[in-house]
């Protein structure tokens, strides 16, 4: 049995974008069980920009499950922004997660939008200016969140979903010196300690696809700039000792605008 997931982050919609992608979305309910969102839905994080979200991926006929991004924080309207996506149908994830009855199982996916901090060796420290303390402390808060949120999850197979990146290696394209705001390292320690089939992510638009953390896990930015297209589909296998990412990229319509 085979649980088929559509994913894409980042296209940043607002009224000069929205319509683009939903030939292509439209497709979606023969193609796959789910859409996962990975964060910069919006361009400026507007409740109005969010009803442009609504409108695209709403009333899909597949559940669409969301994350917000840096993005989607700008104008201070998170709670709008996910009042109208709700209303939309669309679930957000900050720390939690949900489980879904796929036709080849039960999909968990747990998500939180994530923050930066770098990776291992090139990171911030929890030392010196309360600015510096508090800068981590959001990285490890965030972090934590979704460790909790992947162990809670009773289901067979798990997706990990965040903005920002749990490893550098998707990164691999941005420059050097900005891998400290593209994503942290405690957060592929989380999907390291639970039996994470999949990690995806958006934020570095410039960054590459494909990935895996220290304890083996395949982490894939699905960016829209990254992926140029609609979405990109992943099939995941029989059982979580199992999991396999046996197929990427295979789905979605190719947009010329990326
Ligand atoms: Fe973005
Ligand atoms: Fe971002």
């Amino acid at each position: 049995m085979v649980i088929r997931i559509a994913a894409v982050g980042d296209v940043h919609l607002d009224e000069d974008v929205v319509g683009r992608f939903r030939p292509a979305l439209e497709e979606l309910p023969g193609r796959a069980d789910v859409l996962l969102l990975a964060g910069d839905l919006t361009r400026h994080g507007t409740e109005a920009e969010a009803r442009c979200v609504a409108r695209e991926f709403g009333g899909l006929g597949v559940p669409v499950i969301a994350v917000l991004g840096n993005h989607d924080h700008q104008c201070d309207q998170v709670p709008q922004v996910v009042g109208a996506l709700e209303e939309a149908g669309i679930t957000v994830l900050e720390g939690d997660g949900v489980v879904l009855d796929c036709a080849g199982g039960r999909l968990g996916v747990a998500g939180v939008k994530g923050f930066g901090g770098g990776f291992a060796g090139r990171c911030a420290s929890d030392f010196g200016e309360p600015e510096m303390k508090a800068f981590v402390r959001t990285t490890t808060e965030s972090a934590d969140r979704l460790s909790a949120a992947l162990r809670s999850l009773d289901c067979d197979m798990l997706v990990a979903l965040t903005h920002y990146a749990p490893v550098p290696d998707t990164l691999a394209g941005e420059p050097l010196e900005i891998y400290p705001f593209l994503g942290c390292y405690q957060l592929g320690q989380a999907i390291d300690a639970a039996p994470t089939a999949l990690a995806l992510h958006g934020h570095a638009h410039h960054g590459s696809e494909r990935g895996v953390t220290p304890g083996g896990v395949r982490v894939r930015n699905v960016a829209h700039p990254v992926i140029k297209q609609a979405y990109s589909i992943f099939y995941l296998g029989d059982h979580l000792d199992q999991a396999q990412v046996s197929s990427v990229g295979a789905g979605g319509t190719q947009q010329p605008w990326s």
